[in-house]
């Protein structure tokens, strides 16, 4: 097997940042200059200017005990402090932090003076339930301002938080819980979701119910759903009663830069979840950073709005950390994007004048199936920047986004980076980027990736490899808790090359392309890589020619065991819904494979396209190739429990096996 990922796409659209963005952006070139002549000196000047220290620091970067990187340890902070208190003390606790809508049509205006109040009682409320700093509270809340004021009162007295996506099961809260030993879990009777109640207190019942012991000692629980629930004297108490009969004043106390912040659990391809560990100063410093100038933030002017749930790393480090260490004003979102109506998010956005928009892929291709007819509908010109984040954004998909919501002039910002990650390393920067549609383009300043081969050679341009971060960086994930020998061997082993630069290189996971300008293209997850005839080629590249055709919403491909060619392409296509009945699936399959063959050359013709309605999705809108390789193979199907609707396997694979699969 040759080590490089072959690279056949093309893309020749450029757009330049207009005059008028780039005269007042808040990102210039010598950023890159600055960061590039001593990254930790660059860092260590970020850390000042867009925090508040309680103690300064004296050493920028401790890398002694590699991979385990410590970052302004000598330093002392609160990250709720710099969220909240600040902002309020310098003038701005009328600003409103969160505009928050829910799916029922309730809104609450909340500004930073109120949401400090708030952080400050919940601090409080839990100190009186015996929390103290370094304990761990999960979090499993739907989208409403209590998930952030929780997460920040966490934050504030130096507890960990650990968020688990309100849609996991039972077995996945109680596995969390218990990996974390938590000792509080946070959570609402229910939340509206796809126009209904969703319950939640009774799915933490349930995990607390199962056998065995467990830490948890108390649950909190905010009414939000109203539905009926179960109750457990002395263990379950209000929120709302709670902060009503707490103390409204709560100084925030200063901990270590490298104090733990919060465990966010991310399900590896195998085995158990990995509970990715996060610290304070470096991470606070590369949120804010990063969202000051990926999103070029004017935080008197823009209304931001990234539609991530809390319960990823999105939703931690920009609706959570980001924004709010930069006071910013944003919006924050309960429901689903088609509920009641599928414009839903474009009202919203027209309704708050949201000027910037972060999302990911599978949500604008899923717009795009429906068509533009429905976004036409509402007046989205106050948006000025566009984001992307979570999968590789097909070209095709990245022009709809700029053309229909950017009316053809916002920038789009393609931000790669991973919960491990904990803040966007590579990314255009709005007003300095010349952007290319489907490249996420370089290294952010201070930042120091490479596209290396398995003998960790760089690939050079015009090639494909994996992508590697080559030296620490202030948001690193400080390790997997309490497991220190899968953190070294999930990411650092697999260039540990003996000499000087062992265990110093981050193995991502991600094939990448460099292209002839040395711009990177993200290729997917390196397991997801097919190997066809011999030659290694990424599901992103055939999925973003199948998208390419106008017949096309959205694709996902897979490597199928063939005799002949030892894995063959096979390829899942959703049509756009205006498309749906022009021609038969067979029709569909015939023109598509033709389609890829002209777009990247025979050698990536797909042996099968199959028509599908809906394709396997984890709930963070992650497609999961593995299932579609078993159905590809004729297997009986994986474990589908991380799918976000369960069913659509069975749909899958019984429609295939009813007559369309040659
Ligand atoms: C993928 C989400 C291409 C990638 C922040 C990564 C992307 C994984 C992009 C991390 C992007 C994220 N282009 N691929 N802009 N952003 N990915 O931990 O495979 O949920 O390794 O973090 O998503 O997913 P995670």
């Amino acid at each position: 097997m040759s080590e490089n990922i072959d690279s056949l796409q093309h893309e020749s659209r450029r757009f330049a940042p207009s005059a008028e963005f780039a005269a007042s952006a808040q990102a210039t070139p010598e950023l890159y200059i600055q960061a590039s002549a001593d990254p930790e000196a660059f860092w260590a000047a970020q850390a000042r200017e867009l925090l508040h220290w309680h103690k300064d620091f004296t050493r920028g970067l401790d890398w002694t005990n590699a991979p385990f990187a410590k970052w302004f340890e000598d330093g002392q902070l609160n990250v709720a402090y710099n969220c909240l208190d600040r902002h309020v003390e310098a003038g701005h606790g009328d600003r409103v932090a969160i505009f928050w809508e829910g799916e029922n049509g309730d809104s609450r205006a909340i500004t930073y003076a109120e949401l400090t109040s708030e952080v400050k009682r919940a601090a409080n409320v839990l100190i009186g339930l015996g929390v103290k700093a370094g304990d761990r509270v999960a979090i499993y809340l739907p989208m409403i301002p209590e998930a952030v004021i929780a997460m920040l009162a966490v934050a504030r007295i130096g507890a960990v938080h650990s968020v688990i996506f309100g849609g996991f099961s039972a077995d996945s809260i109680r596995s969390r819980v218990d990996d974390a030993s938590a000792k509080l879990v946070i959570t609402a009777d229910g939340g509206w979701r796809k126009g209904k109640i969703s319950p939640l207190k009774p799915t933490v019942d349930a995990a607390l119910a199962k056998t065995g012991t467990h830490t948890v000692q108390n649950v909190l629980v905010v009414l939000r759903g109203g539905n009926d629930i179960d109750w457990v004297d002395g263990r379950d108490s209000w929120w709302h009663e709670q902060l009503e009969a707490a103390e409204p004043e709560h100084t925030a106390e200063a901990f270590g830069a490298e104090h733990p912040l919060f465990i966010l659990y991310t399900s590896g391809t195998t085995g158990k979840p990995k509970g990715i560990l996060h610290t304070s100063g470096g991470y606070l410093t590369q949120c804010a950073f990063t969202h000051k100038y990926v999103f070029d933030l004017d935080a008197e002017k823009d209304v931001y709005w990234c539609t991530a749930a809390v319960g990823w790393v999105t939703g931690h480090s920009y609706v959570v950390y980001g924004p709010l260490a930069n006071g910013a004003t944003q919006v924050l979102y309960e429901g689903t994007p088609e509920t009641p109506h599928p414009g839903r998010w474009w009202e919203i956005i027209e309704k708050y004048r949201v000027s910037l928009f972060y999302t990911a892929p599978t949500a604008i291709r899923s717009f795009m199936k429906i068509g533009r007819q429905i976004p036409d509908r509402f007046d989205l010109s106050s948006l000025r920047l566009l984001g992307s984040v979570g999968e590789p954004i097909n070209p095709e998909a990245w022009i709809w986004y700029r053309e229909v919501i950017g009316a053809g002039k916002t920038p789009i910002v393609d931000t790669w980076w991973q919960t491990e990650t904990g803040a966007i390393m590579v990314s255009a920067l709005p007003g300095v980027t010349t952007t290319k549609p489907g490249s996420a383009q370089v290294a952010l300043p201070g930042i120091s990736i490479a596209v290396l081969n398995d003998r960790a050679e760089h690939v050079g341009h015009g090639n494909g490899g994996l992508l590697v971060v080559t030296k620490p960086w202030p948001a690193m994930l400080r390790g997997i808790w309490g497991d220190p020998e899968r953190f070294i061997e999930t990411y650092w082993e697999k260039f540990d090359i003996p000499g000087a630069e062992s265990r110093r290189m981050y193995f991502a996971g991600d094939g990448a392309r460099l292209d002839e300008d040395g711009d990177i293209w993200l290729m997917g997850r390196v397991d997801d890589v097919m190997n066809v005839s011999g030659h290694r080629l990424s599901t992103a590249e055939i999925e973003s020619a199948l998208v390419s055709h106008p017949m096309v919403a959205e694709a996902a491909v897979v490597g199928a065991a063939d005799e002949a060619t030892g894995q063959a392409v096979v390829a899942f296509v959703i049509l756009r819904a205006d498309q749906e009945d022009a021609q038969t699936p067979d029709e569909a399959s015939t023109i598509l494979r033709a389609h890829v063959s002209e777009q990247i050359g025979a050698i990536a013709r797909p042996r099968q396209v199959f028509v599908v309605s809906e394709l396997p999705k984890t709930r963070s809108g992650k497609i999961m190739r593995r299932l579609l390789r078993d159905v590809a193979e004729g297997r009986t199907i994986g474990d589908t429990t991380t799918l976000a609707d369960t069913s659509v396997m069975q749909i899958i694979s019984d429609k295939l096996t009813g007559g369309v699969r040659k």
